[in-house]
């Protein structure tokens, strides 16, 4: 049976858009049964059916539990596998991250460990790294800190702005998101406690290498 992907997204959404493209080519069985957003304008909403939409404004609720509350019943309502952040720029609260724990993953630019949070690119640049990336991890209590699934890398070339670099990373991201929800789909992906693991074996902290 089609593995029932839910989608929170506040942007663009060209990750959700790599996960449509990988379904619409038969590469990965799966089907997006919603598409969450704080923004009801984002764009990432326009690439599935009005009646898979779901947005509201943040600014609407007295706080974030009560935001996060609501977003929860609607996604718990589509009856999801899995729960994909792409783009999602809202951190989610605890009751969320562990109603769904072990089923909830997001995609991160930079190789984690390395640069959670905003700006990663530029700060990958400040540092003068020879290689940057994206990672697909899950998510737990712990920011960006959750356990790595598939991580890619990409040379950082001189002359490299943000904008350049994120474009290459985000080539990759566009690989390793189906990748990553082809393995779950195929039943191979787990997690167990805070251990990521594939086919029963451990994945290792940076997660499985996208050429392996
Ligand atoms: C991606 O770079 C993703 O890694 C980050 O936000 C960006 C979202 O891009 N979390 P898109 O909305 O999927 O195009």
């Amino acid at each position: 049976m089609a593995l029932r992907l839910a989608v929170l997204a506040s942007g663009r959404g060209s990750n959700l858009q790599a996960i449509l493209d990988a379904i619409a080519a038969g590469t990965l069985d799966a089907e997006v049964v919603g598409v969450f957003s704080d923004k009801p304008g984002a764009p990432a909403l326009g690439r599935v059916p009005a009646p898979l939409r779901w947005s509201r404004q943040a600014k609407d609720y007295a706080d974030r539990a009560r935001f996060d509350t609501e977003l929860a019943e609607a996604v718990a309502a589509s009856r999801p596998d899995w729960i994909v952040c792409a783009g999602y720029m809202r951190i989610l609260d605890e009751a969320f991250v562990r109603r769904f724990r072990g089923r909830l993953l997001n995609i991160h630019p930079s190789l984690l460990p390395l640069y959670p949070g905003l700006h990663t690119h530029q700060r990958a640049l400040a540092a003068g790294d020879a290689e940057h990336g994206a990672t697909v991890h899950f998510v737990t209590e712990d920011l960006d800190g959750g356990p790595a699934i598939v991580q890619a890398r990409v040379a950082v070339l001189p002359g490299d702005t943000p904008e350049t670099l994120a474009a290459r990373v985000l080539e990759r991201e566009h690989l390793i998101y189906p990748l990553a929800a082809r393995l779950y789909a195929e039943g191979r992906l787990c997690l167990r406690g805070d251990q990521a693991t594939l086919d029963g074996t451990p994945l290792p902290a940076h997660g499985m290498p996208l050429d392996a």
